[in-house]
């Protein structure tokens, strides 16, 4: 079929366009179509646009750290990878707080979104409460609680919570410290994205 000047470009050249306007006139072998040419357009593109949204705030401006929010979580990817954690803690690192201005009073459940299909239940808990536990290390913060992570005392999480907190997030903000470079990590994100994805979503309606 003919392509119009409203199409955007397909990602391959001998993928199809389902030229049909509402989703209720798509057929069983349309959907066949979209949905193997939708499997490698993940494949291909997750991590790439995971990393984008990262990559987006490289030269933003900060509200009083000094450093931004890119360098605050290159410098916690950079300690996790320098002290020998696992690659996906260190690609946890990397993302922990990839929605920390665009979402922030949930950036913890949003790289828990983010990130859960593809990591372990002990990092995805760890994302989802992590701003909790950083009230720690904050103890002069107003309206904070510096207890309230006492709640998950005794969960299976609660002492790799606190440690990722403790050494790679509340002192991940230096403006000195020697940061790798994101291309150090894309490998990395590729690899962790690559992986058969769970689905957590009955967790993510857990409480805690
Ligand atoms: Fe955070
Ligand atoms: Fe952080």
């Amino acid at each position: 079929m003919q392509q119009t000047k409203h199409y955007d470009a397909l990602a391959h050249g001998d993928w199809h366009y389902i030229e049909k306007r509402s989703l209720e006139s798509f057929s069983a072998s349309d959907w066949g179509v979209m949905n193997a040419q939708r499997r490698q357009y993940m494949a291909e593109l997750q991590a790439d646009q995971v990393l984008r949204l990262l990559k987006g705030s490289e030269h933003d401006p900060t509200f009083g750290y000094m450093v931004n929010n890119y360098r605050h979580c290159l410098q916690s990817a950079t300690m996790a990878l320098r002290d020998g954690l696992e690659e996906e803690d260190v690609v946890v690192a990397l993302l922990h707080d990839v929605g920390f201005i665009t979402c922030p009073l949930m950036h913890g459940d949003f790289a828990a979104a983010l990130l859960g299909a593809y990591v372990s239940e002990r990092n995805h808990w760890m994302l989802r409460h992590h701003a909790t536990f950083q009230n720690l290390h904050s103890p002069n913060l107003p309206g904070g609680n510096p207890h309230e992570r006492e709640r998950w005392r005794g969960h299976p999480h609660f002492d790799w919570t606190a440690e990722f907190v403790a050494r790679y997030d509340q002192a991940a903000s230096d403006p000195d410290y020697p940061c790798e470079p994101l291309e150090t990590f894309v490998p990395m994100v590729r690899r962790i994205f690559a992986r058969a994805p769970q689905d957590r979503r009955s967790i993510e309606k857990e409480t805690p």
